[in-house]
């Protein structure tokens, strides 16, 4: 079987221009070397992905993220605040980044991840890794190994197995105005608007797109997505019959009702999110219907995933 944890077999692999998926924090990723168009081709090509959406890259720490985006020592100070994480930076990118990486713009989204396995493998190798998630285009994140197994499995030469993934939820990526002292979000995800806050006393503002030809592409309305039809649960809709997915204890007394968390906590509903959208699959759900969370903290990248699911 070609998932385990040797990392060393994985740095071949990518050495040999293959593709391997990785563990982070947020979710797992497929990577390919960054300095190595052929293998990025086989990214685009094993999950089915427009080449008008860019790819993330992926280094090891800020003397690396040096060696291909350009960044100010303000930005450096707040990259270092929030690095290795859930955070990922859209800077003005290096000769040494291709366009095929950024869909032909002159930023590159970069991000540090903080998961042990992927910083052992950034270690051993020397290349950056770019990766979007391990998912076929427009289907739900993988938050486990085994989701990468069930949806790639034959198209990856190996898994690095880093068990479940401690957000569930991609990166939140991000550009600064440190003049305006100004943190635009491009995506909602793990890292909240409120942390952001708190963290750096910025002024922070939503710029995510909305359209099928967006220019943070990866942003279409409909994304995320199960093959079960997702609809949002309104109190005056009768839904006895149908299946339910709640966030809390006062749920209606369906029959098939998913919980992503009973307690309410952000962080396991985050964490269970695309656990439990594959599973309906399995099971074999046709349609479900959609309580959504409060809108703050993690709640707003949560319901903002469920809206694109349900788009
Ligand atoms: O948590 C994450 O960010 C995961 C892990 C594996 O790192 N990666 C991930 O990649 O979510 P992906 O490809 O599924 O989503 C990345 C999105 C793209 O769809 C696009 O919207 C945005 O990042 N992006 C990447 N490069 C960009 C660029 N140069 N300019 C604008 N947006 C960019
Ligand atoms: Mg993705």
């Amino acid at each position: 079987m070609n998932i385990g944890k040797d990392i060393k077999k994985a740095a071949k692999e990518l050495e040999n221009s293959e593709i391997v998926a990785i563990p982070t924090e947020t979710v797992y990723g497929l990577a390919a070397s960054a300095f190595d168009s052929k293998a990025i081709l086989k990214v685009f090509k094993a999950k089915n992905r427009p080449k008008f959406d860019p790819l993330i890259v992926h280094v090891k720490n800020i003397d690396e993220l040096k060696k291909i985006a350009f960044c100010s020592p303000k930005e450096i100070e707040i990259i270092n605040t929030f690095s290795p994480g859930a955070l990922t930076y859209l800077l003005e990118k290096k000769d040494n980044i291709d366009d095929l990486i950024t869909a032909g713009s002159n930023k590159v989204a970069v991000r540090i991840p903080r998961h042990k396995l992927t910083q052992e493998l950034l270690s051993i190798i020397n290349f950056p890794l770019v990766a979007p998630s391990a998912n076929p285009f427009g289907y739900v994140s993988p938050s486990k190994a085994q989701h990468v197994l069930e949806s790639l499995g034959d198209k990856v030469s190996y898994i690095i197995d880093g068990e479940d993934c401690e957000h569930g939820l991609e990166s939140t990526i991000i550009s600064f105005n440190t003049q305006e002292k100004v943190i635009n979000i491009h995506r909602l995800g793990a890292i909240t608007i409120e942390e952001l806050e708190e963290k750096t006393g910025y002024d922070i503002r939503l710029s995510i797109n909305n359209n099928s030809n967006p220019q943070a592409p990866g942003m279409l309305d409909k994304h995320y997505s199960p093959r079960c039809k997702l609809l949002e649960y309104k109190s005056n809709i009768d839904t006895s019959n149908s299946v339910v997915i709640w966030f809390g204890k006062d749920h209606p007394k369906n029959k098939r009702l998913y919980n992503l968390s009973e307690g309410q906590n952000f962080e396991e509903a985050a964490k269970n999110l695309f656990t439990l959208l594959r599973n309906l699959d399995k099971d074999g759900e046709t349609e479900a219907f959609v309580k959504l969370l409060p809108n703050i903290g993690l709640g707003r990248a949560i319901n903002d995933r469920l809206k694109r699911a349900m788009a």
